[in-house]
């Protein structure tokens, strides 16, 4: 099938992508995968990209709200879920019936969900949250073997894991990484010296995974680097990790505009001298930001961007694509030939980051997958 015969813009999710990477980090680490797959897999498909990341060995996966988490269910998924932060009491039922994971960090939840876990007929899995440094959510670091001493005596509750997260792994600096995973260590250690270890204690994201060993504990839970997609500028790739999305779209119109044309909304450009204008069918209510200064990949060849960027339609300048026609494939993330622009290139024109820009992708666009 011709995507451009049938969708207006399309995003191409290469599963073998998101396997091959999900390989990468089994191999490096020797470690459990947590497949983060929040956020619709940070825009690229929880459910498929879900499915690719057990096949190829992870053996958790990470959402963040309970609709995700039963989503994931809803599709055949039966391995391990954890939801990372936050749940709404009144979710807390159906999500330990379904099997899902909870995090908490307070003692109040911890009875709460003791309640609900009996209620349940069936044990509430958790994994204590520690706040190393992040300062988002978590218990004090001082006070997590007290709230694992209360886990393990309640009924109705399972202590599952113990994990933090870290907000500068991606940084150059190593001092604050260092700092949170030393106070981490120290819980641990305290929680080994009083048997109460629990199975999975986990500290890394994708960033720490790839540099901070000290930090894989059992599991390591990669997010932006399965997607192929680097930490941060600071945080490059291995070369053999590859992406697994590309966004595109087709041109609908070509034609050729005297000078003195304005183009789009407000006419903020107006054509000099004849200027063949190409009319592309994506915008900002795809997740195409409405800013100046895009640019599209045509035949292979970086084109600009001209006049504002509408709610389901852009328009180019394609004077350096004298051969560009109605039907050309257009590429906004992604290879064509022998040129590329990548989430991060489109995440600095953004002013954002790339984790951005692909969990923007809008719902309406379809997500075709390619690759085993
Ligand atoms: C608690 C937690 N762990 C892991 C991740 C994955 O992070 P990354 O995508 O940087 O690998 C996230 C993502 O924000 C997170 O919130």
């Amino acid at each position: 099938m011709q995507p451009q015969m049938h969708y207006a813009t399309w995003a191409e999710v290469d599963l073998g992508a998101i396997a091959g990477n999900v390989r990468f980090f089994r191999k490096t680490t020797q470690r459990a995968v947590m497949a983060v797959v929040k956020a619709n897999a940070y825009g690229h498909g929880a459910a498929p990209v879900a499915r690719a990341a057990l096949e190829a060995g992870a053996s958790w996966l990470a959402v963040a709200r309970a609709g995700e988490a039963l989503e994931l269910r809803e599709a055949g998924l039966a391995a391990p879920i954890l939801i990372l932060g936050y749940t709404s009491p009144a979710r807390w039922m159906e999500l330990i019936r379904a099997g899902v994971s909870l995090t908490v960090w307070s003692e109040a939840q911890i009875v709460e969900m003791a309640a609900a876990g009996r209620q349940a007929g069936k044990p509430a899995h958790l994994h204590l949250k520690v706040d190393t440094g992040m300062s988002r959510l978590g218990t004090k670091p001082e006070q997590a073997p007290l709230l694992a001493e209360k886990i393990r005596k309640l009924e109705g509750v399972l202590f599952e894991g113990i994990f933090t997260h870290f907000a500068r792994a991606d940084e150059a600096d190593p001092a604050p990484t260092d700092a949170q995973s030393t106070r981490f260590r120290k819980v641990v250690e305290a929680l080994e010296h009083a048997g109460m270890r629990p199975p999975w204690v986990h500290a890394s994201n994708s960033a720490g995974t790839l540099r901070r060993p000290e930090a894989w504990y059992d599991l390591v839970r990669v997010g932006i680097a399965m997607y192929g997609l680097e930490p941060s500028r600071a945080c490059p790739l291995p070369e053999t990790i590859r992406p697994a999305l590309a966004w595109k779209s087709s041109l609908a119109m070509v034609k050729t505009l005297p000078p003195g044309r304005g183009i789009s909304y407000g006419h903020v450009y107006t054509t000099t001298r004849d200027e063949r204008i190409g009319t592309i069918p994506v915008g900002y209510a795809d997740g195409f930001r409405r800013i100046e200064g895009n640019v599209v990949l045509v035949r292979g060849r970086r084109v600009p961007v001209i006049g504002r960027v509408t709610m389901d339609q852009i328009m180019v300048q394609l004077d350096g694509v004298p051969e560009a026609q109605v039907g050309d494939v257009v590429v906004l993330i992604g290879r064509q030939q022998e040129e590329c622009i990548s989430a991060e290139e489109v995440a600095e024109r953004w002013g954002t980051i790339n984790y951005e820009v692909t969990s923007g992708l809008a719902a309406r666009v379809p997500r075709l997958y390619i690759g085993p």
